[in-house]
């Protein structure tokens, strides 16, 4: 049976909202040369793809696996071959600091009773230690990772998570993500959606209605009235 909660959630994606996925290929930038941020981006982009594809195949594997995977196209891609620099890319993503202004957002949460709960395509293993190296472990109600129902967002079998494992459906239960794909699965599977557009992209062509957006998570208390 299921619960209706009047407890406020806000569910966050994890890369890109709050942990910034360009630091890793930033920190090897010496190594990998003046347009390391393309190769951020083909690494990002093809991390995804893989994801998605992966799912329409019914081939799941961990999205560590998975950016092992995108992170080995890039170097070739790059006529980068250096066993070094792949894994000193890989350590700093492991452990992706959180952006900055992540820690007060979650914090003034907390203090005003408001759930805050991650829902990633990230496997146990990488988003535990991002928590830990990012210090923000006491905030958080739940970390949930796809892992579990082995689909990649944006299937709506991951977006159900967080009620699945809260055990509660509750109409204020908010969702935000600076993934605009990710944002328009949410809206469409029924959470109220919030798009943090850190990279000022353009909306997406896709079903639902016009993404709201704010600029980064310091938004975020002042959107729920705190
Ligand atoms: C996530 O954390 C992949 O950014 C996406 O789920």
């Amino acid at each position: 049976m299921t619960n209706i909660s009047e407890l406020e959630v806000c569910v966050f994606d994890a890369y890109g909202t709050l942990f910034d996925v360009n630091s890793a290929a930033e920190s090897c930038k010496e190594d990998i040369g003046s347009n390391w941020e393309e190769f951020a981006m083909l690494w990002r982009d093809k991390q995804l793809q893989y994801s998605w594809l992966r799912t329409l195949m019914g081939e799941y594997i961990a999205f560590w696996q998975v950016t092992q995977d995108a992170l080995d196209y890039a170097l070739k891609t790059f006529n980068i071959d250096d066993k070094r620099i792949r894994s000193n890319l890989l350590e700093v993503y492991f452990i992706l600091k959180s952006y900055p202004e992540v820690r007060a957002t979650l914090e003034k949460l907390k203090n005003h009773g408001i759930r805050s709960v991650i829902l990633s395509n990230g496997s146990e293993d990488m988003l535990e230690a991002a928590i830990e190296n990012s210090g923000i472990i006491d905030l958080l109600h739940g970390v949930y990772s796809v892992d579990s129902v082995q689909v990649f967002k944006p299937h709506p079998k991951a977006y159900e998570l967080p009620q699945v494992k809260l055990g509660f459906i509750s109409e204020k239960m908010y969702f935000f993500s600076s993934n605009a794909w990710d944002a328009c699965g949410a809206q469409n599977f029924g959470f109220q959606t919030y798009w943090i557009n850190r990279f000022n992209h353009e909306q997406e062509n896709l079903p639902g209605n016009k993404l709201y957006q704010i600029p980064d998570l310091s938004a975020v208390p002042g959107l729920l009235g705190i």
